[in-house]
């Protein structure tokens, strides 16, 4: 509780509400405006949700203006630095960081939970094979609800757990699946002794014919991006998961309910749109022609992978993904990134505009990560998925965080309705 508060005042009836501050660790303050409704008989309004908190969380925190990323207090940049993906999915779940122990026994359990039931492998034959790969894997990932009964009970600490793991380990394979289905290649089984990202790159481009080597560049790079894309609290998709999942519907329709959320190009589908865009604009002489048709409020173009709801400054993710991109294409043998020096250059040219500097607009994580995503051979109708499988632990730690809360409500928005007043049916033969 606080003793804080503003106090708000109708101006016609003179009636005072007092709302309470409440003061977080970091970031600014809110004001609670739950009993406004009931003392004054207004609702707020704040389409599009950019000054409302709608829960509270002890996940992740973003400082848009300072560009500061912290994952349950760390920064983005250490743990990029000196972290793995599964230590950071453990890291999102429980809270601290894992002992030895605690993070081989992690480990573990997500190697071991890593396979697909058969009939549900079966389902990808129902899908063309030009389908895009993410709706078959929010359709698949859905469909996981009619496999798991043995844990629904989603107020048990342990199901939720179970639950966690099974989903973590199991979008991998889903999602390899969806790629050899439109490849029309046979499914490559999971392997438990490899790590998750080596899992997953054998899993997309072995074939049974062949030996497959792991490229550890590739793996590292990987593991890399998806420690930057696992969590990024309340984005479009995390209140996806949170708004579904307050209905006390299966986690796996909420997660699948996320999925579909990012697919969405002003989401996570920006990544896949970045390469499209920079393969239309194709030379470096084409780009100042792009930048004023973003500018051109009559024309719908935007710069895909430039701007954000809350960084108001570099996306500290787009910084670290742009400094690894020379190390890994190199890595990888592709120093000569014609693409990449097209982002480079269109950067260079957009942050010396005016338009994007009074804006503040910025290139996202989104704008280098399919550069990469590209280099490792992944194809563009997969990026979005691989944004997927790496925020699948965000989704699950703010789902569990909901679930064990309980304050927690169904989600339930209120409306500025602008519709017709009350007015009576007309039967057909008395309308003109
Ligand atoms: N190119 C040109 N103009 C832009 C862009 C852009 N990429 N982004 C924003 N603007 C302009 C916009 O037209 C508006 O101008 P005005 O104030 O004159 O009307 C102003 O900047 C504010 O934009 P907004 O749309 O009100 O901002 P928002 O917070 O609602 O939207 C955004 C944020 C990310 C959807 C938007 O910047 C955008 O569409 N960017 C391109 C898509 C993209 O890269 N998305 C990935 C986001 S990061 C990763 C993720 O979330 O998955």
């Amino acid at each position: 509780m606080t003793d804080k508060h503003f106090t708000l005042t109708d101006p016609e009836s003179g009636t005072e509400t007092k709302l309470n501050r409440y003061d977080p660790t970091l970031g600014p303050s809110v004001l609670d405006i739950t009993s406004l409704y009931s003392d004054q008989g207004v609702f707020t309004y704040d389409p599009g949700f950019g000054a409302t908190a709608s829960c509270t969380s002890q996940v992740t925190y973003v400082d848009g203006e300072a560009g500061v990323l912290l994952y349950r207090g760390y920064p983005i940049e250490q743990l990029a630095e000196h972290s793995n993906y599964l230590e950071v999915c453990y890291l999102l779940l429980h809270g601290e960081l894992p002992s030895r122990e605690e993070l081989a026994e992690f480990d573990k359990s997500i190697r071991t939970h890593t396979m697909i039931n058969e009939s549900l492998l079966r389902f990808f034959n129902g899908f063309h094979n030009d389908a895009h790969p993410m709706a078959m894997v929010s359709g698949v990932v859905a469909s996981l609800s009619a496999f798991y009964h043995d844990t629904t009970d989603i107020y048990n600490p342990e199901h939720r757990d179970i639950f966690a793991h099974r989903i973590i380990a199991k979008l991998p394979t889903i999602a390899a699946a969806a790629y050899k289905h439109t490849l029309g290649q046979p499914f490559i089984y999971p392997k438990n002794d490899l790590s998750y990202c080596s899992n997953l790159l054998r899993m997309f481009f072995a074939v049974p014919a062949d030996e497959y080597e792991i490229d550890p560049v590739a793996a590292e790079a990987l593991d890399l991006l998806f420690i930057l894309h696992a969590d990024h609290e309340q984005n479009c998709s995390t209140s996806t998961v949170r708004l579904a999942g307050s209905s006390g519907t299966s986690p796996y329709s909420a997660i699948a309910a996320g999925i579909s959320a990012l697919w969405g190009p002003a989401h996570g589908g920006a990544n896949e749109a970045v390469i499209n865009m920079l393969e239309e604009i194709g030379t470096a002489d084409r780009i100042d022609e792009y930048v004023a048709r973003a500018k051109d409020k009559n024309d719908p173009f935007r710069l895909m992978g430039f701007g954000h709801r809350v960084y108001k400054s570099y996306d500290p993710r787009a910084a670290i993904i742009r400094n690894m991109c020379h190390r890994v294409l190199a890595g990888l043998g592709q120093q000569d990134s014609p693409l990449l020096e097209q982002a480079l250059k269109l950067e260079e040219i957009a942050l010396k505009d005016e338009y994007f500097i009074e804006k503040n607009l910025y290139p996202n994580v989104d704008f280098y990560s399919g550069i990469i995503y590209q280099a490792l051979g992944i194809p563009k109708s997969m990026f979005t998925v691989m944004f997927a499988i790496a925020r699948c632990v965000g989704w699950v730690t703010h789902w569990c965080e909901m679930v064990a809360d309980p304050n927690s409500r169904i989600g339930r928005p209120r409306q500025l309705y602008n519709g017709p007043a009350k007015r009576d049916y007309l039967p057909v033969s008395e309308r003109n």
